[in-house]
């Protein structure tokens, strides 16, 4: 592939001589279960964010997991959430004995659709889990208000929108709690597997970090049944050194998908939105495409990589076959027409514009 969808070899060769020697330090300390790097990453990436607690995890699954739990949602209640997401958003949900409730997305953002939230209310519904899909922030003002009004609970998906910004505030510091991914092609990515889950109420905050840690806040005393899910220590290096530079990359992500939009401007193509409200970190950058199938094979004929996130929306999935789906038309739509193209820090101007001769040339 002449532009691949994204070049994690670049962005370890920019940092390489602090992260190897980094990573050497942290083995001859030799503590590596939640030793000083992940208790230093706690604090820093709290205040990153503006939250008061963040908790470490072993991945972005688990932090969606333990974000429930930590929130008490648990079995008969329902979780109104995005069709259009990675199955582990609604997964999480199954996993505390929880129904997902697939409301349907809006096609500009691709996140939840807050005018079509109330309508799939009940009384059981307890929480509203948003995704804020491809590093755009969900629309959290209505969402955020209608929760208020019926006494519901709002976790945040964030594992796609670390840095995300929505009227001033971080993702993941405005619901009841935040799941994060550090899966290594996140826009903070560690080099295996990494989660961590932030909040601002103490009791919450308390809970997910016992229940991380086989439900036990003193050693070898358990007060529930909990889980092994810690952040790793050497991950934990990485991402220490990685946040550093995480506005950077964002704002680099974000003159991609600017240099993106304008090459593509005329060509009647529907490219991303970029709202003046919130700030878009671009994990993805994803196009609507008549054709999309022929697109895609098109642009990989030019040695371009592209991806289809995602093919098959949640309440379509095999998975969720036990219960009776809704139609979700703008989801359904979506997945036909979707197709992202490479977007990371390193991009080049030579690597734009070649990923834009090839969409051009295949349109
Ligand atoms: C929207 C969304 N939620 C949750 C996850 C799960 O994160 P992880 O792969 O770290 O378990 C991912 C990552 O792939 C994701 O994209």
């Amino acid at each position: 592939m002449k532009v691949p969808m994204v070049d994690l070899k670049g962005q370890y060769q920019a940092l390489k001589a602090e992260i190897d020697d980094a990573l050497l330090g942290a083995l001859a300390e030799t503590r590596f279960i939640l030793g000083p790097n992940v208790q230093e990453f706690e604090r820093e990436a709290a205040d990153y964010l503006g939250v008061a607690h963040a908790i470490g995890c072993a991945n972005g699954t688990d932090a969606l997991h333990l974000a429930l739990l930590g929130a008490g949602i648990g079995p008969g209640d329902e979780v109104i959430t995005s069709p259009f997401t990675f199955i582990a958003t609604a997964e999480a949900i199954r996993y505390v004995g929880a129904t997902p409730v697939f409301v349907d997305i809006r096609s500009d953002s691709f996140n939840l659709d807050p005018e079509l939230i109330e309508a799939a209310l009940s009384k059981r519904t307890r929480a509203i889990l948003p995704v804020h899909l491809f590093g755009q922030p969900a629309d959290m003002d209505e969402i955020m208000s209608l929760a208020a009004a019926r006494d519901l609970l709002v976790i945040e998906d964030c594992a796609q929108s670390f840095g995300s910004r929505y009227r001033g505030r971080a993702t993941g510091a405005i619901g009841a709690a935040g799941a994060f991914s550090f899966f290594p092609s996140k826009n903070l990515g560690c080099y295996g597997d990494g989660g961590m889950v932030t909040c601002n109420d103490d009791e919450i905050g308390a809970r997910i970090r016992m229940l991380r840690n086989h439900g036990s806040s003193r050693q070898y005393y358990h007060d529930v049944i909990g889980y092994n899910s810690r952040l790793d220590e050497l991950q934990a290096v990485i991402l220490r050194i990685k946040l550093g530079h995480i506005d950077e990359y964002n704002r680099r992500r974000n003159a991609v998908a600017r240099g993106y939009n304008e090459r593509l401007a005329s060509s009647g193509i529907t490219t991303p939105s970029i709202p003046e409200d919130r700030d878009h970190v671009f994990h993805q950058y994803t196009l609507l495409l008549d054709e999309r199938d022929a697109h895609r094979e098109a642009i990989l004929a030019h040695e371009v990589a592209c991806a289809i996130y995602y093919p098959v929306p949640l309440h379509r999935q095999q998975a969720f076959a036990d219960f009776d789906q809704p139609e979700l038309p703008v989801a359904e739509a979506c997945a036909e027409r979707c197709l992202s193209l490479p977007i990371f820090p390193e991009m080049t101007e030579q690597q734009i514009d070649l990923v834009c001769e090839a969409v051009l040339g295949a349109a």
